[in-house]
């Protein structure tokens, strides 16, 4: 029996060495190591070997597989070399024609806002604090200042989990608790960061508003910040990102968790404060919500509103791409349309 399975072996590599083409070396395959060829038959054929014979049949059967597959697979490569030889000296392949293009990989619109984002911010001192997409609804609202009846809280406007209370979270601001939980010491440190990530809201998708955003928290905490340090703080990043003329105008607002609150404006980079599309010829853009940390909010992080004071604001990267190349859809973002992404 052993002496058939050499015989096999010896027959097999002498008719691949002789083989020169592809076609030919893949008949050969499937005649020795196919579903139906010789080995799959000789595998086969176990049952019919005496008892005390098996093992040593079935080895000898496995090396022979193993030893022809890496026979063939040798071969393969050398025929594949000896055919791109063959077709450079028949010059069959003309290696002067151009190549095909690739375009190089490009990092998506709002990871380059973003990005720009963190260096401007990092120049004013502020650090990244990552804060968690998936959220206590007592975070997002309740320790936010937001009163229960507060149409925020909406099953409308909140992705609910099939857990009790945990949500995604529809604004960066939750993590202004989870940063002076983590950074404040129990009330007694100073804090500056800023929180940038993807905020989630069950909203109807239109060419405005779509369920999935980022934003970007700032948050300051000291001793003696006031609202002058908040506009300082907001005018000087708008120079940094707008250009060293940018006008801000900061508007009364509200927001649960900020007292006083306000919106914050620049002046249309597109016109120049002219009026246009863009501004929807008002000649300013709204680019953030700001304000002082409410003493709620500042104790419910921990600190005593009789002697810390803080800021806070949140901005929308997605938006501010949408305005600085006046792109009039937002579902762009997220479409993963290659003409769309290849702009940037
Ligand atoms: N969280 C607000 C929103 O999603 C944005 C915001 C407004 C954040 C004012 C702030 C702030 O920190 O001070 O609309």
């Amino acid at each position: 029996m052993a002496e058939n399975i050499q015989n096999i072996q010896s027959e097999a590599l002498a008719a691949l060495a002789s083989i020169t083409d592809k076609n030919a070396l893949q008949t050969w395959r499937t005649k020795y190591l196919g579903q139906k060829g010789i080995v799959r038959d000789l595998l086969n054929q176990i049952g019919g070997i005496p008892a005390e014979a098996r093992k040593d049949y079935g080895q000898n059967v496995n090396n022979l597989k193993t030893l022809l597959t890496e026979a063939f697979e040798k071969h393969e490569q050398t025929i594949a070399q000896q055919a791109l030889a063959r077709d450079l000296e028949e010059g069959e392949l003309d290696i002067t024609l151009p190549g095909y293009p690739r375009q190089p990989g490009k990092l998506h619109p709002s990871t380059r806002t973003l990005r720009q984002l963190y260096e401007i911010w990092a120049e004013m001192g502020f650090q990244v604090f990552h804060s968690r997409d998936v959220e206590h609804d007592d975070y997002n609202f309740t320790r936010l200042n937001f009163p229960p009846d507060h149409p925020a809280r909406d099953m409308q406007d909140t992705f609910y989990t099939t857990e009790k209370n945990i949500i995604l979270r529809t604004h960066t601001s939750p993590g202004q608790i989870r940063a002076m939980e983590a950074l404040g010491d129990g009330g007694s440190k100073p804090i500056r960061v800023i929180l940038p990530g993807m905020c989630y809201r069950y909203e109807q998708i239109t060419p405005r508003s779509e369920i999935q955003f980022h934003q970007l928290e700032g948050l300051a905490i000291g001793r003696n910040i006031r609202m002058s340090d908040l506009k300082g703080t907001i005018a000087e990043f708008a120079r940094r990102m707008f250009g060293q003329h940018a006008q801000v105008r900061f508007r009364a607002s509200y927001f649960p968790f900020t007292e006083p609150s306000m919106e914050v404006d620049v002046e249309c980079f597109v016109c120049g404060g002219q009026g246009c599309r863009i501004c929807k010829y008002s000649g300013w853009l709204e680019i953030a919500g700001s304000g002082m940390v409410h003493p709620n909010v500042l104790r419910n992080g921990g600190y005593d509103p009789t002697v810390w004071s803080g800021f806070a604001f949140g901005m929308g990267p997605e938006r501010m791409t949408l305005l600085k190349y006046a792109i009039d859809d937002i579902r762009n973002f997220w479409a993963n349309d290659l003409r769309f992404l290849e702009q940037f």
